[in-house]
């Protein structure tokens, strides 16, 4: 289901957070056997940082976003954050970043696995659009709290982090042009973490699905944005594996160099990773005021989800 904004908002603030420590594919190797040589050919990841909890990289995340922002801190109306590894079963991870903020609003938490941060972006344009003026929009992660590190097929893909934007409301009709969010529930036996049990995955199949449900969704959004592949001056992928970005892109008929990688430096960080790579190409001054950004992910569930929006709109 998708539809049209009621009431525009626009992206006006963004921040990262990353664990101190990196670990290099070498430093992997020396605790299961693997190689770089293996990591890099079959999924372009050199290293990740590890560490920290979710509510704290979060909260540095979202406090960088509420600054840049300029709005004050008793008019942000909704914290949403997007993870798998929230702190705790409950409370929701989005409530101590309330309290560490010093904001006085509603908090929730988001699981739509990698697809995360863009559920939970769509989402907080829904608020927006029923009458909320400012709103949080955070992907945090620390995978390797469910990671299995004697696994060799799953424990060097994944990285911690967090990325936040802030989201606020405009006078026109905002930034997003089209969105698309989807779930395949007979798949979640290919990828999941039992409760307080590392995640298990069928690598091979997930890889194909996940190409699969990048295509089909990022085409969703370009058609219901009204805008072709060309138009697009910047996609920001999830960041699970560059086989699986250069596969996406090649079937969305979008030139590679247009992707915003960041999985060499930081791994597969689930929700964290969309945001992530959006700030990352912002920072490297790859998006102008006015140029279409696709935003697609995918992940367990399994979820996929796109959205088209115009960068800086108002
Ligand atoms: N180092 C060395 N060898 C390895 C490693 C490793 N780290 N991992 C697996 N191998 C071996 C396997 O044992 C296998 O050996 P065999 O041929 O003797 O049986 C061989 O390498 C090939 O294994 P495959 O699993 O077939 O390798 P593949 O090319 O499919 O790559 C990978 C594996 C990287 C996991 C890939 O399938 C992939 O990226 N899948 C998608 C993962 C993904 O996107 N997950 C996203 C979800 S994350 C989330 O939701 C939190």
């Amino acid at each position: 289901m998708a539809g049209p904004a009621l009431r525009g908002a626009t992206i006006t603030g963004w921040g990262t957070a990353l664990p101190e420590r990196v670990v290099s594919n070498e430093e992997l190797a020396k605790t299961v056997e693997t190689s770089d040589q293996w990591i890099v050919a079959r999924t372009g990841i050199k290293s990740r940082h590890l560490g920290g909890t979710t509510s704290a990289l979060a909260t540095e995340a979202a406090r960088k976003a509420l600054h840049m922002s300029g709005v004050a801190k008793a008019d942000v109306d909704m914290v949403v954050l997007a993870t798998i590894t929230a702190d705790q079963q409950c409370p929701a991870s989005a409530c101590t970043v309330q309290d560490e903020l010093g904001l006085d609003c509603g908090a929730m938490d988001l699981n739509a696995a990698c697809s995360g941060f863009v559920y939970a972006l769509v989402t907080a344009h829904g608020l927006i659009a029923t009458g909320a003026n400012n709103v949080l929009v955070i992907g945090a992660e620390t995978l390797s709290s469910i990671t299995n590190w004697d696994d060799r097929g799953t424990c060097v893909l994944f990285g911690d982090g967090a990325g936040a934007v802030m989201l606020q409301a405009t006078n026109g009709p905002g930034q997003l042009l089209g969105w698309d969010l989807n779930s395949k529930g007979h798949l979640r036996r290919l990828l999941y973490a039992d409760m307080g049990v590392h995640l298990v995955m069928e690598g091979k199949e997930v890889f194909r699905q996940a190409v699969k449900a990048m295509t089909a969704s990022g085409n969703a959004s370009l058609t219901q944005a009204g805008v072709c592949a060309e138009d697009i001056k910047l996609v920001v992928p999830h960041q699970a594996n560059v086989r699986i970005i250069e596969a996406s892109m090649k079937r969305l008929g979008i030139p590679l160099e247009r992707a915003a990688v960041v999985l060499d430096r930081l791994g597969n960080t689930s929700s964290a990773s969309i945001p992530l790579a959006l700030v990352d190409a912002i920072e490297n001054d790859r998006l102008e005021q006015g140029d279409l950004v696709l935003l697609v992910g995918f992940g367990a569930g399994m979820t996929s989800a796109s959205a088209v929006i115009r960068w800086g709109a108002t």
